[in-house]
C-alpha cells in the first residue's frame, strides 16, 4: 500500500506540480535537488511519458540520478550552455525573495545553473518562508586548502562556522569542496553579506541567492500559489 504523504510532502508535492505546468515543449532545463524538487521531477516524468520533449541539466549528482530514476533525458555543459526555465527548491526565502539554499550540498552547481538560465522557478513549502533569512545556517561552500583559515574568517563574518559532517568525516560536495554552516542570525542585508562572503579567499560560493527569482511557487493556505517579482508577499514582519 503506498505511504500517506505527510501534510509538509503534500505542500511539496503541490508545488512540484505547479512548476512542472511550467514546463514546455522543447526546453532545455535546469534540476535542481532536494525533496521538493523530487515530487517537480516526479511530475515532469508523467508529462514526458505523455510526450512531451525536454532535456534537463541537473544541478548535482542525486539529481542526476533523480532525472534517470523518472526518464528525464539529460544534457551536459558540452550540449548547451544556456537554459530555457530552472527549477529548484530553497531552504528560506524571505518576503523580497532573498533566499538561502544549499542545505542538500548543492549550492555551487545550482547557482551556477541558476545563472544560465533565461528564467529561473523556485518552489517552496509554507516552511520555507521567513520574515528575515538566517534561523536555516547559511552553507558556504569553500576549497579545502586552508579551510581552517577560511573557516575563522567565516566565524568573524557570521559568529559561528561548522565543517558540515564534522573534522571526521567531512561533507565533500559534487565539486569536491568542503561546507561550512553558519549561523549568521538574522540577516539584515543578504546582498552584503553575499558580496563579503564572496570577497574571502577559499570561499567558492554561499548559499545566498539574492535577486535570482523569477517565479515562486510557495504554499498559501494549503494551496500552491505563484508570486512574481512584483506580487506582494503575504508573509514576513509587515504582513502577518
Ligand atoms: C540543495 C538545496 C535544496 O533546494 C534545499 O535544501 C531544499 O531542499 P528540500 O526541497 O529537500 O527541502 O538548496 O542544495
Amino acid at each position: 500500500m503506498a505511504q500517506e504523504l505527510s501534510a509538509q510532502d503534500r505542500e511539496k508535492q503541490a508545488v512540484g506540480e505547479a512548476a512542472a505546468a511550467h514546463v514546455e515543449d522543447g526546453m532545455a532545463i535546469g534540476l535542481g535537488t532536494g525533496s521538493t524538487v523530487t515530487f517537480f521531477a516526479a511530475a515532469l516524468g508523467r508529462r514526458i511519458a505523455d510526450g512531451l520533449t525536454v532535456r534537463a541539466l541537473p544541478t548535482s549528482a542525486a539529481s542526476i540520478d533523480l532525472a534517470q530514476s523518472f526518464d528525464i533525458p539529460l544534457i551536459d555543459w558540452t550540449a548547451t550552455t544556456r537554459l530555457d526555465l530552472c527549477v529548484d527548491g530553497a531552504d528560506e526565502v524571505a518576503p523580497d525573495r532573498a533566499m538561502i539554499k544549499g542545505g542538500g550540498g548543492a549550492l555551487l552547481w545550482e547557482k551556477i545553473v541558476a545563472s544560465a538560465s533565461a528564467r529561473r522557478l523556485y518552489i517552496a513549502d509554507s516552511s520555507k518562508l521567513v520574515a528575515r533569512l538566517g534561523a536555516f545556517p547559511l552553507p558556504v561552500e569553500v576549497v579545502r586548502f586552508g579551510h581552517q583559515a577560511t573557516a575563522e574568517r567565516l566565524a568573524a563574518l557570521c559568529g559561528e562556522a561548522a565543517l558540515r559532517g564534522g573534522a571526521e568525516a567531512p561533507f565533500l560536495t559534487d565539486s569536491g569542496n568542503f561546507i561550512y554552516d553558519c549561523r549568521c542570525g538574522e540577516i539584515a542585508d543578504p546582498a552584503a553579506l553575499e558580496a563579503a562572503l564572496g570577497a574571502i579567499p577559499g570561499v567558492v560560493e554561499s548559499g545566498l541567492f539574492v535577486g535570482m527569482v523569477d517565479l515562486l511557487i510557495a504554499v498559501r493556505d494549503g494551496a500552491a500559489v505563484e508570486l512574481g517579482p512584483q506580487d506582494a508577499p503575504w508573509w514576513g514582519a509587515d504582513h502577518d
